[in-house]
């Protein structure tokens, strides 16, 4: 610090006076400096280095950011730990070759240490991002004496290498910035581990928090989504010299980037979109709640679409009888049968999987197949191996010691894996080496998967240019299983028990038709019990019939229903019971719909549209479920979305919707006017509802209740105005803003103002709706809604407020107010 400061006092004169250099400059020597206001620009004018203030901060940061996108973009910080807070800061070269930043109030804020600098030193910055530091006389040279992209902040860029330098010991980290208004470090960090077996691992303060898997030759075992595509493509570099991981862009004039995110703890990759003048998001990772490290202990296997996800794999089971549900501390699984190294065990092939976590492996990459292992099966603690390079035959070897933790279901380019198992367990007769191993869910992902190609609707829209995440979603429930199931009965004494005696504890509300309870059957599970009001005016025999019809309708967006209680007059129906209770409860409450970020939502939004898909044309029933709301839409451990109450008509016998409260069925706000006016309903009153439910999700605000008094406007009507003004965007949930892709918004809100049009035949089919939620073709503009009016009302119940409508043909409401 003496010497900087002594080159502080005796340089800075000198350098004032030789300041300043017209501007659009990307270079910059020992006689000149960059002062607050100036910048460097590189050659092409993409890049920009100067002084800037983040978000509403008033301190000053020296940095990097695009120069031709009009959002701040800031790819780089010199000084993240050291504010300046004035407006003197100077970046200077000082006399022994070190580039140092330094404010008249807070002296040295910021310095490179290279040991020996260059006689002449240059600085300059280039179109890649990077700000470079080499000898004047080495103008092509491509060795740097000092680089910024050797000291990335929380963006990385086409071409920036993340890991290790092995030579120098250096280690290129990303870290999130603490909040959009200070560049400091935050908690979340992703960097090259260097473990035998090299992986790059997210983690939360010292934490592990998501691993992509080592690299295996083509990608990463573990998130296929960074498998190359029309995008970008992705290189591993693993020799004695160095291990990393970069980047590039197909095409080059793309601009792309990929940054840690501290808000959502997501690493999210985006690509700047002229047209819309923003970053759009076309992958992040986690993606889903497998991806959370050790979700399932030891052994456990965790698969993304199941409930529980987290399964033992195939010959182990569960460690204790607790159930894999729980979510943390996560005893996993053990072996069926123990293993007896001296006896001789053997090797079962796992396919498709996320490797387990690397960091006690063993590698060595010129060993053969053969040799790997035997290599394993000789040292009785070696569990598992796999080859490093699975490029054609398969070559190198990696082996596991001690327990296999953070194993992932990867249903599409995931990574085989032999694990060491008890002779007994391994196919006694024939030669054969291993016996293959299929772990259940894989085949019913094959043969759902080539069932229903076409449901792969719905994933992340990135699709620019045909990029494909490769996902398969699958559906594997379409029609009903188990055809010839009776519903099932349930005693009332054993409900009675489950739930309490119905007691006021066990009530988890007050639907349409009835009290709903939650309850605990004897063996544990948990139900919802719906206890039908009296006077259902429906016979026995129809009612089961009914109950046995809806209970085949299986759906993985609809909630199941276990069966009935009949017994007197009392009619109850149970169902599965979802712990997250309902969509209305997280999106229209601040602190709790901060829970659902766009990705999940989104994910609602689709499996919503599946959900109504399946009920108005591919089940037998066909059915139109006539209250779709918010509140009716459960949510289960990982935020799927349920759709619950559907059938409720029919099990109320025929047409007779008036329920017990002699209201018309379906609810304030949802109704389509068609509906609501004449009774007239049809599966595209459903679509209407639907695109109330869209616009509520992304503006977080509910349709009845929404009042501007600027306008007097309503939900649609508000949606409508500012879409016509060409500002859709104010209408986002503002808490949606971190996490939210833009243009998916965007579409999302034009596909709901097409749902809410006035006329029926105007409005999309649900099917037609999944098609545009998972494609990027051009839709339709959409016509005007016949939005109403509504005059501010006290919540209260809807059979007794009164609404007033208006738009361009006035029609009466009145019938709304119960006949
Ligand atoms: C650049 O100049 C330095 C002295 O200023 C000299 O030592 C070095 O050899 C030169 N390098 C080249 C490539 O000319
Ligand atoms: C690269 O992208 C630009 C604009 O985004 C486009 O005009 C150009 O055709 C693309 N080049 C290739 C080779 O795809
Ligand atoms: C790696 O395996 C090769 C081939 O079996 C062998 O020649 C080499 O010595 C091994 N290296 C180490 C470090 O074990
Ligand atoms: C098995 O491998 C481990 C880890 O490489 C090693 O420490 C141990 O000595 C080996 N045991 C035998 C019997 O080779």
């Amino acid at each position: 610090m003496d010497i900087l400061s002594f080159m502080f006092t005796n340089t800075v004169l000198l350098i004032v006076l030789f300041s300043g250099f017209a501007d659009a400059i990307d270079i910059f020597t020992s006689y000149q400096s960059v002062s607050d206001g100036r910048t460097l620009v590189s050659r092409e004018g993409i890049f920009e280095l100067g002084f800037f203030s983040p978000g509403s901060s008033r301190n000053r940061y020296l940095g990097i950011w695009y120069k031709k996108i009009p959002v701040q973009s800031v790819i780089w910080v010199a000084n993240r730990n050291n504010p300046i807070h004035d407006t003197t800061g100077l970046l200077i070269i000082n006399r022994k070759g070190n580039l140092v930043l330094l404010s008249r109030r807070n002296g040295v804020v910021w310095y490179t240490d290279i040991k020996k600098g260059a006689q002449n030193p240059v600085v300059q910055l280039l179109d890649s991002g990077n700000l470079v530091m080499r000898s004047e006389n080495e103008s092509n040279s491509e060795t740097f004496l000092w680089q910024s992209f050797d000291y990335p902040c929380d963006t990385l860029l086409p071409g920036m290498k993340l890991g290790w330098d092995l030579r120098t010991g250096l280690d290129r980290r990303l870290s999130a910035w603490k909040n959009s208004d200070d560049p400091s470090p935050g908690d979340f960090t992703v960097g090259v581990e260097l473990y035998q077996y090299p992986d790059i691992v997210a983690r939360k303060g010292s934490n592990e928090y998501v691993r992509t898997g080592p690299w295996n030759g083509l990608r990463f075992s573990g998130s296929p989504i960074l498998r190359p595509n029309s995008i970008f493509e992705n290189d591993f570099v693993w020799n004695e010299q160095e291990v990393y991981q970069v980047y590039n862009v197909k095409n080059k004039s793309l601009i792309s980037r990929y940054m840690l995110n501290q808000n959502t703890y997501q690493g999210q990759h985006y690509i700047w979109i002229e047209k819309a003048r923003s970053w759009m998001m076309i992958t992040y990772i986690p993606r889903d709640i497998c991806d959370s490290y050790d979700r399932c202990g030891p052994y456990g296997i965790c698969v993304s679409t199941e409930v529980p996800p987290c399964q033992c794999l195939k010959r182990f089971k569960p460690k204790s009888s607790q159930n894999l549900y729980t979510m943390d501390l996560n005893p996993g699984c053990e072996r069926s049968k123990p293993l007896n190294c001296q006896k001789g065990d053997g090797f079962i092939k796992y396919f498709g999987l996320k490797v387990p976590d690397t960091a006690n492996s063993w590698v060595n990459r010129s060993m053969s197949f053969k040799e790997c292992r035997a290599r394993c099966f000789q040292n009785c603690s070696c569990m598992a191996y796999t080859p490093t390079d699975i490029r054609g035959e398969g070559s190198g070897c990696a082996l596991w010691f001690g327990h296999l933790i953070d194993i992932k279901l990867v249903q599409d380019g995931g990574q085989d894996l032999y694990i060491r198992m008890s002779a007994s367990e391994v196919e006694p007769k024939g030669h054969n080496k291993m016996k293959i191993a299929v772990i259940v869910p894989i085949a019913i992902f094959i043969v759902a998967g080539l069932l229903f190609v076409s449901c792969y609707i719905c994933r992340s829209r990135a699709s620019l240019k045909g990029f494909r995440e490769n996902h398969v979603i699958t559906d594997r429930s379409i029609e009903g299983q188990g055809e010839d199931s009776e519903v099932q009965l349930f005693d009332l004494a054993l409900i009675a028990n489950a739930t309490n005696d119905f007691s006021t504890e066990n009530k988890l509300g007050q639907g349409g038709f009835g009290p709903v309870y939650r309850g605990t059957l004897a063996d544990g599970q948990e139900i919802a019990v719906k206890r039908l009001s009296k006077s259902s005016g429906q016979g026995l025999t129809e009612f089961k019939n009914e109950v046995a019809l809806i209970a085949k309708l299986q759906h993985r967006n609809l909630v199941k229903l276990l069966g009935c209680c009949i017994q007197g007059e009392e009619k109850m129906l149970v169902y599965e019971y979802m712990p997250n209770k309902s969509l209305d409860f997280f999106i229209f409450e601040k602190t709790r719909s901060k829970l659902l970020d766009w990705p999940k939502r989104f994910n609602i939004i689709c499996g919503v549209a599946r959900g109504l898909v399946y009920l108005h044309q591919d089940s037998r029933l066909r059915i139109i479920h006539r209250d779709l709301k918010a509140s009716n839409v459960l949510l289960d451990i990982e935020m799927n979305p349920k759709i619950s109450d559907f059938g409720m008509a029919r099990t109320f016998g025929g047409d007779q919707f008036e329920g017990n409260t002699n209201r018309v069925v379906g609810t304030y706000g949802y109704m389509a006017p068609e509906y609501a006016i004449d009774g007239q309903f049809s599966v595209k009153s459903d679509v209407f509802s639907f695109g109330i439910l869209v616009l509520e999700i992304i503006s977080g605000k509910k349709n009845r209740g929404f009042y501007n008094p600027g306008h007097g406007l309503n939900l649609i009507g508000h949606a409508w105005e500012l879409w016509k003004e060409g500002k859709p965007l104010e209408l986002i949930d503002p808490l949606l803003k971190e996490s939210c892709n833009i243009s998916e918004v965007i579409r999302g809100i034009h596909i709901g103002l097409l749902c809410v049009q006035q006329h029926p035949e105007d409005r999309p089919s649900m099917s037609s709706v999944v098609l545009m939620l998972g494609s990027d073709t051009e839709l339709i503009q959409p016509k005007q809604p016949n939005f109403l009016i509504e005059r501010k009302l006290p919540e209260t119940d809807s059979s007794s407020s009164k609404l007033e409508s208006s738009s361009t043909n006035d029609i009466s409401m009145s019938i709304l107010t119960g006949r």
